[in-house]
């Protein structure tokens, strides 16, 4: 690719200075309160995309958040890749936790990132990341780079469980007809060990309510004859894990595949040090299911969390009470094969079989979605290999991801084409957690590296 290094280094404060206005804009997807601020955010992907190049720009209407949309046909006989990303972002809370507001991006050094690293909601999940598809494609539209068609669709529901988007997919199989997508919304293990991420979990989020009495009661007056939701919540969801680890719904894991040892062999070859992942987190030992490594039971296994609690009196000092009501909302994380409406279904039979006599169970799903696969002998993951090669010096090290994006399943099935996911960020960059960041040298490098994706995989597919 002629002078990608070079516009880079040229145009490093802007390149940087652009995202920072981005990030500015709260565009917190699961808050009505920032309605506003996510279609002003839509407004300036648009304004992004032409000035970048694209020839066609829409914002496209939805009953939630918009789509935006742009394209480039270069020639219709040429391969076309559509780019994916989001613009909405994660609640920044707990706010009294960040070292700078969340919304005014500051770039500080860290250990991890020499060259600095961009602090503000979003900067990594998923506005950095999706930004350089933006930068490469002005590089390569303002070189006469470009080598094939590109599509972009970026959305603002993704946080949230892209509704939206499921329903715009399957009505615009046309419009978004492409040979690969391309995504940047995942992790690479370190700058000097890229990787590309070959899997997604699947997911099925629910949410539980425990009624007890039809009133909160006086814990002296009732306690011990009544049932105390609070107390039988817990004990279910404690229940919900063997002491080995395992989760206890029945057929939870029937479609579980197991990993042929090969591959496990494989996977383990990617570097790991469980010293150094305890210290990162402060903890003194990890934790999970039995029989399996930290690598794999965050990405090989399905897991099941619970991600809020809530009931009864939680304000300043005490007061004696059994609620009338506990709740939970509960995350499981699915794996190949596993159907999430499949499983939100076998957990809501065992969760109320479990309830004992003396209170109500009600379950709300949430959304959910498949897990997803990448062969590594696929041309779009041979072509991306070649582009880190390229501009990281050497190969990158296929890997599993424990996270989801719901809506590679559903490009899978709706457009019939494979996903590449060219992550850029690292799994300390602090996504959905206060002081999330983006490295500096990361964002640039993802810019540089998109471009020779594109030829690559023009080139592949002559
Ligand atoms: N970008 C993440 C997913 C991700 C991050 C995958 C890092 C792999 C590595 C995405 O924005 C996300 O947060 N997804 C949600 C699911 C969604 C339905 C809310 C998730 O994984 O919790
Ligand atoms: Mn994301
Ligand atoms: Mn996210």
């Amino acid at each position: 690719m002629d002078d990608i290094a070079s516009y880079i280094e040229q145009n490093k404060e802007r390149l940087l200075n652009e995202l920072s206005q981005l990030l500015k804009i709260p565009s917190v997807s699961a808050d009505s309160a920032f309605s506003q601020d996510v279609i002003d955010m839509s407004e300036a992907i648009k304004t992004a995309l032409e000035e970048a190049g694209c020839d066609q720009v829409e914002i496209c209407d939805t009953e939630g958040y918009p789509i935006v949309y742009g394209e480039k046909i270069v020639d219709p006989s040429l391969p076309t890749i559509l780019v994916y990303g989001h613009y909405d972002v994660q609640p920044p809370d707990p706010l009294d936790l960040w070292n700078s507001p969340p919304f005014e991006p500051v770039i500080k050094e860290t250990e991890l990132h020499p060259k600095g690293a961009i602090f503000a909601r979003g900067s990594s999940d998923d506005k950095g990341q999706m930004y350089m598809h933006v930068k490469a494609l002005e590089f390569m539209v303002k070189t006469g780079q470009l080598p094939c068609n590109v599509k972009f669709m970026i959305e603002g529901e993704e946080e949230v469980g892209s509704n939206s988007l499921t329903t715009f997919v399957t009505e615009n199989r046309e419009k978004l007809a492409n040979d690969i997508i391309l995504i940047s919304d995942t992790g690479m293990i370190a700058p000097d060990v890229p990787s590309i991420t070959t899997g997604l979990r699947g997911l099925s989020y629910v949410e539980v309510e425990v009624t007890g009495p039809n009133r909160d009661l006086h814990s002296g007056l009732y306690g011990g004859a009544v049932a105390n939701p609070i107390n039988i919540l817990t004990k279910m969801i404690a229940s919900l894990h063997d002491d080995n680890n395992h989760i206890t719904i029945p057929g939870f894991y029937d479609k579980v595949e197991e990993l042929p040892q090969a591959e496990r062999m494989e996977m383990a070859k990617a570097p790991f040090n469980l010293e150094e992942y305890k210290k990162a987190l402060d903890i003194d030992a990890v934790y999970g299911e039995e029989g399996f490594t930290t690598n794999e039971r965050n990405s090989i296994r399905p897991t099941l969390d619970v991600n809020g609690i809530w009931g009864g009196y939680i304000g300043e000092g005490a007061k004696t009470v059994i609620a009338s009501k506990a709740y939970a909302k509960i995350s499981m994380r699915l794996v190949p094969q596993q159907d999430w409406t499949e499983i939100t279904e076998l957990f809501s039979k065992h969760f109320k079989c479990i309830a004992p006599k003396g209170v109500q169970v009600k379950i709300t799903p949430h959304h959910g979605g498949q897990a997803y696969v990448m062969p590594i002998d696929h041309i779009g993951y041979q072509a991306a290999a070649k582009a880190y090669e390229t501009t990281f010096g050497t190969p990158p090290v296929p890997q599993r991801g424990g996270g989801s994006i719901p809506i590679v399943a559903l490009f899978e099935k709706e457009l019939e084409s494979k996903t590449v996911l060219m992550g850029f960020g690292l799994d300390s960059d602090a996504i959905h957690s206060p002081n999330e960041h983006f490295g500096v040298w990361n964002y640039l490098k993802g810019i540089e590296t998109i471009p020779y994706f594109y030829r690559y995989f023009t080139e592949m597919n002559r």
